[in-house]
């Protein structure tokens, strides 16, 4: 693929996508690219406030609408509260390496937002998803585990690996929804992607040497990181269960790219047991009804 930039996004004129977490770093970016190209974005953002401030620098059509994905009552909240069909939903928004803690339904910090909060989301919204569901993950993965004990009950906590586990998992849900999303005949896709390493909040919020090693050293603008997200919910003929990240070196940085990633994020047994898992702890279970004609 040639140097792909934001310059190449396609006119996304008629479209609608939600995109998490797009009052900050790489949402926002990609929030601010999607409606300049046309597109009506749905800002899900935790603080319509703080949203509001980032929608009003975008010179596009957007709507926030408050998202809080650490609680599943305001989960099936906004879903309740969205009327109609998105052409393609992006689960951006996460946390990253932030303290033990509880979400309000208890679970751990990064797996109750980062995966179990989308995983309910995408769930109450998929049959309303027209073309794709981009879930985005972190090069990070390569060191997560999913553990029995998915919410840190029962070991030492480290917050580094409880992220790394949360981003494993959500390249288990991409590539597990888009198998679930074929068998039934759907033409919706799922796919992922990656940013590499670059300078945000979440990304700077660690300053320890350990914390600065971890997240990957020198980081790039936020305009690049955000290119394989971009790349990921625009570019026509993408495969579903394909995963996008940077082009150079250990895919850190660059433009986008299809890269694969590691050999247990395509474990479908295991998969299929997080998606159990899942089911059972937000009560969500996708339903994904036989189309045999437009979605
Ligand atoms: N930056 C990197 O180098 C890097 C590397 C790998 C992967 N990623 C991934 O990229 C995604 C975006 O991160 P970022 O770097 O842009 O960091 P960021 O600037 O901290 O943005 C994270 C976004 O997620 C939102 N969020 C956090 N908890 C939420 C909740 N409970 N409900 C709804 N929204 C919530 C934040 O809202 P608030 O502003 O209200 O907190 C913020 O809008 C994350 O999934 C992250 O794991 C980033």
């Amino acid at each position: 693929m040639a140097k792909w930039t934001a310059a190449d996004v396609t006119d996304t004129s008629g479209r609608t996508v939600i995109v998490t977490g797009a009052n900050s770093g790489l949402g926002a970016e990609t929030a601010r690219v999607l409606a300049e190209a046309g597109a009506k974005v749905i800002m899900a953002c935790r603080d319509p406030d703080r949203a509001r401030a980032v929608a009003d620098g975008i010179d596009g059509h957007t709507e926030v609408r408050r998202l809080d994905l650490a609680d599943l009552s305001s989960v099936r909240a906004f879903a309740e509260g969205f009327d109609g069909d998105v052409d393609v939903l992006i689960n951006n928004a996460g946390v990253m390496a932030v303290p033990k803690g509880t979400t309000a339904d208890g679970f751990e910090r990064h797996i109750g937002t980062n995966h179990l909060g989308p995983f309910a989301l995408t769930g109450l919204l998929i049959n309303r998803v027209r073309d794709r569901v981009v879930t985005v993950s972190s090069g990070l993965h390569v060191l997560g585990r999913i553990h029995h004990d998915l919410n840190w009950e029962h070991r030492r906590y480290q917050r580094w690996l409880a992220y790394a586990q949360s981003k494993l998992a959500n390249l288990l849900f991409a590539y597990e929804l888009d198998r679930r999303l074929s068998a039934a005949g759907r033409r919706t896709i799922s796919v992922a992607a990656h940013p590499g390493v670059a300078a945000t909040e979440g990304q700077r919020r660690d300053t320890s040497l350990r914390g600065k090693l971890l997240a990957g050293g020198p980081a790039q603008a936020p305009q690049m990181g955000a290119l394989p997200i971009l790349y990921a919910a625009t570019a026509p003929g993408l495969t579903g269960g394909a995963c996008l990240g940077p082009d150079g070196f250990m895919q850190r940085r660059g433009h986008p790219t299809l890269v694969r990633s590691s050999r247990r994020s395509y474990d479908a047994t295991l998969a299929a047991r997080l998606w159990e898992q899942s089911e059972h702890l937000t009560n969500v279970a996708p339903v994904l009804p036989m189309r045999h004609s437009g979605l």
